[in-house]
């Protein structure tokens, strides 16, 4: 029976360009989709452009021209883009379009009809130049605590303290840099909070979760009353006015995921399907995939909404972590930041389609793109492992076509077919990385094949025409098993494979049965190298795109996206003066049990030119002594009472002056410049830091 699956991937901001960091989540799920389609599912795959919200209105206002123009404009590149990497979408839509704002509308009822919807005044900084109310991310101020200079709105980056921004001394405006008047604008917020029993048994019990993910929430989020949501925005703001709180907004993290199902509903409408079969339906899985920065609003917020207004659970969140580039974050200056587009004026999609693929698994972790190893895996695997099977005997059955009997190859294409089985799972588990291993596996079987047959010298002597056909039947039968197995990844390598055998690949199971007696096609390239030199000019061209002047997408802080634009200028010698540690994984940094403390002793030790001794209790009666070497920068008698973070499971340690059972962690090179870090203000005693 087939399984009937609705699948989507994350939607863009319509605020700049669709980049190599993107294309990590829409490539894993168009592999996921193509694979389940393959196998016979009625699975759909729906996406839309995220149009809404402050970072889109205030670049428009600077373009000179309206949301909807310049929504227009991105969304059409985000399209081409994708088609151009062979993301096929069932449906791409738009947030803003009458279908979102519909069923924005129903979902908003059901959320006030079961009394979740509260109102409240929040005090906001006012730009009276923008003529809008500043997030605190757009205020900039003294300390009013330490009268550090420049300080974020939220808190100081020199001693700490949480603060909001309407404390700041002198503050100002991050976007006119006027002196914002402070206001006070009505808000609705969603009290999750009565939601709590449901996401915690939803989170931690349904399966929907990665354990990590699962755990994450546990910690951080439903140990305590989680809080209300803020879900509107006061006038002006780009997106949907709510209809009863005319003058608001609805903030566009509340009607993004709602496209989801607005896009769905558009390829109803086209298709004559019916919405409540895909949304309503224990018949039918819902699987989001999402990069681990947008965890919340999906695994919380999200299943709260639909949990409310009565629509399916998700059935899976599949998350996955960030692209890095040769280890490091994507620089814009250092040309790592590439576009999509700037990739596909040099480069073939399909490299990039099987790189990520050899990378990706179920797991959360970061993945790197190094480009030497992209260029090695590329040619080794693809061009000198699979298509060479082809390219090396296509061609001398041009005139025959296949044996018209299966050739005894030693078992080798009985192999490859039960080897799908394992395949499939690798793939359904979206463990792409194990999947290519164990195709990649087949190839190397296969190749040695061909190498001892020799086709090349067969064809040399007429006595041995059969034996030709006979080893070609096999190498490209044996290569057209890893071209239907790869096809998810590979999606016009197989096209190419179906033309040159004269039968389209359209099933998995399609690589149970051997070809035979078929005539042969025209081999024609089907892949070239990689040429380092390309990848080299797509860096440089996007250097270039980056210097100045350039139209850089401005960040929007409401996705936390990899697209940041740095402001602040840090400079970079704590860096460079201590490079990054070599890479851990999630595993190795949960061995470290990091916790919130409070410093209720602290004092000089005599003799010790360092040292002070704290005692930390963990709460509950737990105390651990401590002695850290922040003597030089630290009065004691201000520490006590002070919260910070402690290693709390170091092995103790015996020192001239008594046993250390922890560590207080602290940055900075030493003598007085330490730095104690301490956890914001709500943090409780005991607390996990994750
Ligand atoms: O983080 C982002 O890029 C958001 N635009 C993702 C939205 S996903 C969904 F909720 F719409
Ligand atoms: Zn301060």
């Amino acid at each position: 029976m087939p399984r009937r699956l609705l699948v989507t991937a994350a939607l863009p901001y319509a605020n700049g360009p669709i980049h190599l960091g993107h294309l990590v989540e829409y490539l894993q799920t168009d592999i996921w989709v193509r694979f389940q389609k393959l196998m016979g599912n009625d699975c759909r795959y729906f996406c839309a452009d995220d149009t809404h919200g402050t970072a889109i209105m205030l670049r428009a206002r600077q373009e000179g021209r309206s949301e909807e123009d310049l929504i227009a404009q991105v969304q059409q590149e985000h399209e081409q883009d994708f088609a151009d990497f062979g993301i096929e979408f069932d449906n791409y839509g738009s947030t803003n379009s009458p279908e979102n704002r519909e069923i924005c509308a129903k979902i908003w009822t059901s959320l006030r009809d079961k009394g979740l919807v509260k109102e409240k005044q929040v005090s906001q900084l006012y730009d009276p130049e923008e003529g809008i109310f500043l997030a605190d991310r757009f205020v900039r101020g003294t300390c009013p605590k330490c009268d550090a200079p420049d300080q974020p709105g939220d808190n100081c980056s020199s001693c700490g303290t949480t603060y909001s921004p309407v404390d700041l001394i002198d503050p100002k405006s991050t976007l006119s840099g006027a002196t914002p008047e402070e206001g006070s604008a009505l808000h609705l917020f969603i009290e999750l909070e009565q939601l709590h029993s449901f996401l915690e048994e939803w989170t931690q019990k349904s399966g929907a979760l990665q354990p990590e993910i699962a755990n994450y929430l546990k910690g951080h989020f439903l140990g305590d009353a989680l809080r209300d949501w803020d879900i509107s925005r006061p006038s002006p703001y780009f997106g949907f006015e709510i209809p009863d709180y005319p003058g608001n907004y609805w903030y566009v993290w509340f009607d993004a995921p709602i496209g989801y199902m607005a896009s769905t509903q558009q390829w109803c409408d086209r298709t004559g399907e019916k919405f409540d079969d895909w949304w309503r339906s224990t018949d039918c899985e819902v699987h989001h995939f999402i990069g681990k920065d947008i965890t919340y609003f999906h695994t919380l917020f999200w299943p709260g909404m639909l949990k409310v207004a009565g629509y399916s659970l998700p059935t899976k969140v599949h998350i996955h972590g960030f692209l890095t580039v040769d280890g490091e974050k994507m620089s814009k200056s250092k040309g790592t930041f590439v576009r999509a587009r700037s990739y596909l004026d040099h480069l073939d999609p399909a490299y990039l389609r099987y790189f990520y693929a050899s990378k990706l698994s179920s797991k959360i972790d970061d993945i790197d793109l190094s480009l030497e190893e992209f260029i090695t895996k590329v040619n080794t695997d693809l061009v000198g492992k699979v298509v060479n099977l082809a390219s090396r005997s296509a061609k001398f059955v041009r005139k025959t076509g296949l044996s018209a009997e299966y050739p005894d190859d030693g078992g080798l294409f009985q192999q490859a077919a039960e080897a799908g089985e394992e395949i499939a799972a690798a793939y359904e588990a979206c463990d792409y990385s194990r999947a290519m291993r164990l195709i990649m596996a087949l190839a190397d079987r296969a190749n040695p094949y061909v190498e001892e047959a020799k086709p090349w010298e067969l064809r040399k002597d007429e006595a041995q025409a059969e034996r030709l056909q006979d080893v070609c039947t096999v190498a490209l039968n044996l290569f057209r098993q890893l071209a239907i197995y790869l096809t998810p990844v590979l999606p016009q390598l197989a096209k190419q494979t179906g033309q040159l055998l004269g039968e389209p690949i359209t099933r998995w199971s399609q690589a149970q049965t051997p070809l035979v007696g078929t005539p042969v096609n025209q081999f024609k390239h089907m892949l070239q190298r990689v040429e380092p030199k390309k990848v080299n000019a797509m860096i440089e061209d996007s250097k270039e795109e980056t210097g100045e002047g350039a139209a850089a997408a401005s960040e929007s802080q409401e996705s936390k996206s990899q697209e940041f634009v740095d402001k602040w200028n840090d400079p970079g010698d704590s860096l460079e003066a201590e490079p990054l540690a070599d890479e851990c994984t999630f595993d190795d940094f949960m061995k470290v049990d990091l916790r919130v403390a409070r410093i209720v002793e602290a004092e000089q030790v005599p003799d010790a030119r360092k040292l002070l001794r704290l005692k930390l209790s963990l709460g509950g009666g737990v105390y651990k002594q401590v002695f850290a070497g922040i003597k030089a920068a630290y009065d004691p008698e201000k520490l006590v009472g002070r919260q910070v973070v402690c290693v709390a499971n170091l092995a103790p340690r015996k020192m001239k002056f008594g046993v250390s059972e922890g560590m207080v962690v602290a940055s900075g090179p030493g003598g007085e410049e330490i730095f104690v870090l301490s956890p914001d203000e709500g943090a409780k005693v005991g607390q996990r830091v994750h």
